[in-house]
């Protein structure tokens, strides 16, 4: 099952994209990210964005992969290097390379095959997933999307003018629109959702509410159930917590609590400890 999200920088597709795919369980993918990290091991690397050769010969060496909440190069959590002004500013090159869309195009459908993704970018709807489920486009007025990012910019301790972040934007999205291959367009069939005037929330709702039949939010209790599993598998039996508290968005209702059976954990690790529960109350602490 895919869903693909589409639509210009800033238009808050990132956080619809990741809060839908969190209510339905499903995996996400952000091609952006994988466009970031390929501009930043060429950057590493010094290698140039016409140089076919190099390029092609440094990501055949380089693994990128999505986690929830991060994205590695070669096992290291670049997640903040990424997203650096300087970054942003050397992907275009990168982005336009058909070299390095055609990577990156074959490995976003090898990440996606036989799973449920929503995957976000530019071209998902048009050109990598032509027939997919589901397809949106989000965008919003240039003023909003500047705004928007000049404020993400800021939280992240990154000062730079909004004059500064609007025409930078302008730049990318002419960039991004007039490109050979894999330009941004809205996609035949997708949806479109104006986000201008629109709060997060009222974003994921209309989502929710144009999905077609039989795709449907998870019950919380799956949702978490997913998610754990998503955690466990990567080796990371906590992350989960965050996950959840962060994808509920102060939503108690979406926090289930007790299932009122014992955690298995729990049972594991009490019968490797050899303590026996008979009589016992045990108080499981967590955050
Ligand atoms: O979405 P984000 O702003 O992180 O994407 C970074 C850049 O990667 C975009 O400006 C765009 O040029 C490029 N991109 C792309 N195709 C995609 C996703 C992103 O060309 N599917």
């Amino acid at each position: 099952m895919i869903i693909t999200i589409d639509g210009p920088a800033g238009a808050g597709k990132s956080t619809a994209a990741r809060r839908l795919a969190d209510l339905l369980g499903f995996e996400l993918l952000d091609t952006g990210a994988i466009y970031r990290a390929v501009t930043l091991a060429a950057r590493q690397k010094n290698v140039a964005p016409e140089d076919d050769a190099s390029l092609k010969h440094l990501l055949d060496q380089t693994r990128i992969e999505l986690r929830p909440g991060e994205v590695l190069l070669d096992g290291e959590d670049v997640s903040s290097e990424i997203r650096t002004p300087e970054v942003t500013a050397a992907i275009q090159g990168f982005a336009d390379s058909r070299l390095v869309r055609k990577i990156v195009t074959e490995k976003t459908r090898q990440l996606a095959r036989g799973r449920s993704v929503v995957t976000e970018g530019r071209d998902q709807g048009s050109d990598v997933f032509p027939d997919a489920d589901c397809k949106f486009y989000i965008t919003a007025s240039d003023e909003v999307r500047a705004a928007r990012r000049h404020a993400e910019l800021l939280a992240k301790g990154i000062r730079i003018g909004i004059s500064e972040v609007l025409s930078s934007q302008r730049q990318r999205d002419l960039q991004d629109a007039s490109r050979e291959v894999g330009k941004l367009v809205c996609p035949a069939g997708a949806i479109v959702i104006d986000a201008s005037r629109l709060s997060e929330d009222e974003v994921l709702t209309k989502l929710i509410e144009y999905l077609p039949r039989g795709i449907r939010p998870l019950d919380p209790r799956d949702h978490v159930k997913s998610l754990a599993n998503d955690y466990l598998s990567q080796g990371d039996p906590l992350g989960w917590f965050d996950a959840l508290y962060a994808s509920a968005h102060r939503d108690t209702s979406k926090i289930p609590r007790a299932d009122r059976r014992p955690n298995e954990h729990l049972m594991d690790w009490l019968d490797r400890q050899r303590i026996v529960g008979d009589g016992k109350s045990a108080l499981v602490v967590g955050c």
